[in-house]
């Protein structure tokens, strides 16, 4: 038989970037899977060499490959005329409209135990259609919030397949009460995706109530979907709930291209330093792994990271004196103890 040889693209980015990637590149190749890695450039860094911070060539290069991991990038908090992010753009060129979040428990400090869901973020519209005006004056501001059936149902499918490989509860998270008729499209479209998941159980919950009860109870969750405000909120309360920016993991997939990133940024304030913490980025590679149909081996990096966090030493955020390098060789050392391929 011959073995699958798995395309990955690499985006290291900016500032911890340069250090995340290669820690979870050495966990993915102590797996025994066989990959073929690609090298690709996007980012602030990336602006600065070639006056773009995503190249065509990187465009090329995600859409080549299986699945692409990256890292961080810059965004200066000065506006650069024709500077863009580099993620923002990658899931808007490539119509990444599943932003999927995971938070579930591990052993680090304030994470709240038995806490395992998934926000499903709707990528590509609500808000982030960028499409602001000022009136009176300047003394009126108007922001377009965009809700399409379309987009609409097809993340609620997204979710409602996801429901299905997990516990079968899919929360759809709204504020139809006040935006009956944008909230109201979003909860028809999900209830008509719904008809075709006869075994998942879903349920409406309003966005305000749901970010007090995530914060109480966790562990009523399961899958949640909602629009791209909503999850860009709640998606961050949720990574508190696990311990925060160093360990929360990310996808952002569409039907051409998948990315799966850390939630953080480059970290400017740590980088260079080689101290930066790997867990979100190794559970992001897990991720990743999981969306290639290699669940087993995700779920083996996410037990090799546990026995790590757990036995130590950790890195200088939660709390330890491990440099990254340190602690990603304790995952390839559980990793390899639990046995590989
Ligand atoms: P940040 O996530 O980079 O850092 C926030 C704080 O958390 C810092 O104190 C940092 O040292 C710490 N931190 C983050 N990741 C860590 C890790 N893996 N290990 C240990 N400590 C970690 O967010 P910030 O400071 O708001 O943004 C810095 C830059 O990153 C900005 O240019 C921002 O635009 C960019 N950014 C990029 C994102 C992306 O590429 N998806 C997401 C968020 C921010
Ligand atoms: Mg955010």
């Amino acid at each position: 038989m011959t073995e699958r040889v798995y395309r990955i693209t690499l985006i290291e980015g900016d500032g911890i970037g340069h250090e995340v990637i290669p820690a979870a590149r050495r966990v993915l190749e102590a797996t025994g899977l066989t990959f073929e890695f690609i090298e690709a450039e996007a980012g602030w860094e990336t602006f600065q060499k070639y006056g773009t911070s995503v190249p065509e060539e990187t465009v090329e290069k995600v859409l080549a490959a299986d699945a692409t991991l990256f890292g961080a990038a810059t965004s200066p908090t000065q506006k650069v005329p024709g500077f863009f992010g580099a993620i923002r753009y990658l899931r808007k060129r490539l119509d990444l409209y599943a932003n999927v979040r995971p938070a579930k428990y591990h052993p680090v400090p304030g994470a709240v135990e038995g806490t395992d869901l998934v926000v499903v973020r709707e990528n590509t519209e609500g808000l982030y259609v960028e499409q602001e005006r000022l009136y009176a004056r300047g003394r009126v501001a108007i922001a377009d919030r965009v809700i399409t059936y379309e987009a609409s149902y097809r993340i609620a499918e997204y979710a409602l397949r996801l429901a299905e490989k997990r516990r079968g509860r899919l929360a759809l998270v709204h504020k139809a009460n006040v935006l009956p008729m944008s909230d109201g499209l979003f909860l028809e479209a999900a209830y008509d995706a719904a008809k075709r998941h006869p075994t998942v159980e879903v349920y409406e919950v309003i966005v305000d109530a749901c970010a007090m009860r995530l914060v109480r109870n966790p562990k009523d969750f399961d899958v949640l979907v909602m629009e791209n405000l909503f999850g860009d909120i709640l998606s961050d309360l949720t990574a508190g709930l696990v311990g925060g920016l160093g360990i929360a993991p990310s996808g952002n997939i569409g039907e051409r291209a998948a990315i799966f990133e850390p939630v953080h940024g480059s970290a400017p304030d740590i980088a260079g330093k080689g101290v930066a913490n790997p867990t979100a980025t190794i559970l992001s590679a897990a991720m990743m792994l999981d969306h290639l149909g290699e669940t087993e081996m995700a779920r083996k990096i996410e037990r090799a990271v546990d026995i790590a966090l757990e036995q130590g030493p950790r890195t200088p955020d939660l709390g330890g004196h491990a440099t990254t390098e340190e602690f990603a060789d304790a995952v390839i050392r559980a990793l390899v103890e639990t046995g590989t391929k």
